[in-house]
């Protein structure tokens, strides 16, 4: 299993790039189902979540073409026949966004077979809005021997209200509306930009979707779908992942190919807690702190709130800004799993229900420490750049879920970071985790 090999210390300073949005990737590659001609996807990551897509797409009957060498981020994903409509317990209970097939393969096949998700590290993660949304559009749902069986000759236009505001539940209802017969009206809809991409791509493929990004989504069903070519957006959450490990290790950091529009609310928080942050053009945004960081609190939201996916980040930063900041973590019920961690390095955590009240700055010294989930292990790679002498983080295969070669990123700037295990090539001769 790989480690991190971490030495705190350094300053990033230089430019650090972006790949595309793994949580984009994963809807856009799924709405591939609805069409049987070629969907091509620019600016996927190279990430352990993409290959397990892929897998599942390739199990249904898809013919998925990773990208080559002049090309190694894009895919071209046929799905000519879909030969089985399912989506086994052994893929998904790796990766809770299989879900997303559900829509679109009873739209495209009048039947889906998938396994319920279950939870994860940090929380229940149901799906309970996804199948009310579907049965409100004419699906019949049976839930047995830990599957859901959907069936619809052709789902039929309605009004959907979302109980609870879902991203995977938008995206994967908007695939379903897309090809049903008539008019779909969603209401408390996610905002976020991953949503915004996966309406792009399937208007692309001739879909007629209006309100994409707002909370209110119209969708006229069409009878078929053709293929197209999309460039998905770059991955924010990385991004300001990158923002905060410049901050914390009072660099200068240039965080280039990401869409500083999408990055609001974090920049704010980055400058509220005593870092400079500059956005150098559609593109870029630099950030540069001297190391003398102020409380802030945080407290999560739907976008364009602070992102749930940015908290354990910014717990990092937090640890390190003079006076008591309150991180409250409103979207999941459990996502304080790097607390415990954190305070192994030195921090000084309480939590008490949803809110972690964090006492800075604290001195943070190097330790064995363990990754729980993808944020979390970000949150403790930040925090072994700054903790005195060398980290050890074990279990990275949660962090190469969703950030591509983070440490050969991080290498390039100036991190002291190394990777002990195997690392094999993918299938197009990229180096990723084993
Ligand atoms: C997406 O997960 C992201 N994953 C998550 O990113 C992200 O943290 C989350 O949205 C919130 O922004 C992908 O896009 C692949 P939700 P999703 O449905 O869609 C409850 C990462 O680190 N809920 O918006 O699964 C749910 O329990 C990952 O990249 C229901 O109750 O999240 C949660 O409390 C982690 N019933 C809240 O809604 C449902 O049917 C928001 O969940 C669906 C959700």
């Amino acid at each position: 299993m790989d480690k991190f090999v971490i030495r705190g210390g350094n300053p990033l300073v230089g430019t650090i790039r972006v790949s595309g949005a793994k949580n984009s990737a994963l809807p856009c590659m799924a709405a591939a189902i609805l069409t049987e001609e070629d969907v091509t996807l620019e600016n996927i990551p190279q990430v352990r979540d993409i290959d397990t897509e892929r897998r599942l797409l390739v199990s249904m009957g898809a013919e998925v073409k990773l990208g080559d060498r002049l090309l190694p981020h894009s895919t071209t994903i046929s799905f000519r026949t879909l030969t089985l409509p399912e989506a086994k317990y052994e893929i998904v209970k790796t990766m809770r966004a299989s879900s997303l097939v559900l829509g679109p393969l009873v739209a495209r096949a009048g039947m889906a077979r998938v396994a319920m998700p279950g939870g994860c590290a940090i929380g229940g993660r149901p799906i309970d809005l996804h199948i009310r949304g579907l049965e409100k559009m004419g699906a019949t749902i049976v839930q047995e021997h830990g599957y859901l069986e959907a069936r619809a000759t052709r789902l039929k236009g309605a009004h959907l209200v979302f109980d609870k505001i879902t991203v995977t539940g938008t995206e994967d209802l908007l695939m379903a509306a897309v090809l049903a017969h008539g008019e779909t009206v969603m209401q408390n809809c996610a905002r976020e930009p991953e949503v915004t991409d996966l309406a792009a791509l399937l208007i692309l493929m001739g879909a007629k979707i209006e309100g994409a990004g707002t909370s209110t989504i119209h969708v006229q069903g069409v009878t078929s779908l053709h293929g197209a070519r999309y460039r998905i957006n770059p991955d924010r959450i990385e991004a300001g992942t990158f923002l905060v490990a410049g901050a914390i290790t009072a660099g200068d950091l240039t965080v280039a190919d990401c869409n500083p529009e999408h990055l609001r609310t974090v920049i704010a928080k980055i400058e509220e807690a005593g870092a400079t942050v500059d956005i150098l053009g559609p593109y870029a945004v630099r950030v540069r702190s001297d190391g003398n960081l102020k409380a802030a609190d945080i407290s999560t939201e739907e976008y364009p709130g602070f992102p749930t996916d940015m908290q354990a980040q910014f717990m990092a930063l937090a640890t390190q800004a003079e006076g008591v900041s309150k991180i409250t973590e409103n979207i999941f019920e459990n996502r304080f799993m790097h607390v415990q961690e954190l305070v192994r390095m030195g921090a000084n955590i309480k939590v008490d229900g949803r809110t972690a009240t964090v006492r800075g700055a604290a001195r943070l010294s190097a330790a064995a420490v363990m990754c729980s989930d993808l944020r979390a292990s970000a949150s403790l790679v930040l925090a072994a750049l700054v903790a005195e002498g060398e980290s050890i983080l074990d279990r990275v295969y949660h962090m190469d879920r969703g950030y591509e070669r983070f440490e050969e990123k991080l290498q390039g700037v100036g991190a002291q970071i190394q990777r002990m295990g195997n690392v094999f090539k993918t299938r197009n001769g990229e180096a990723a985790a084993d």
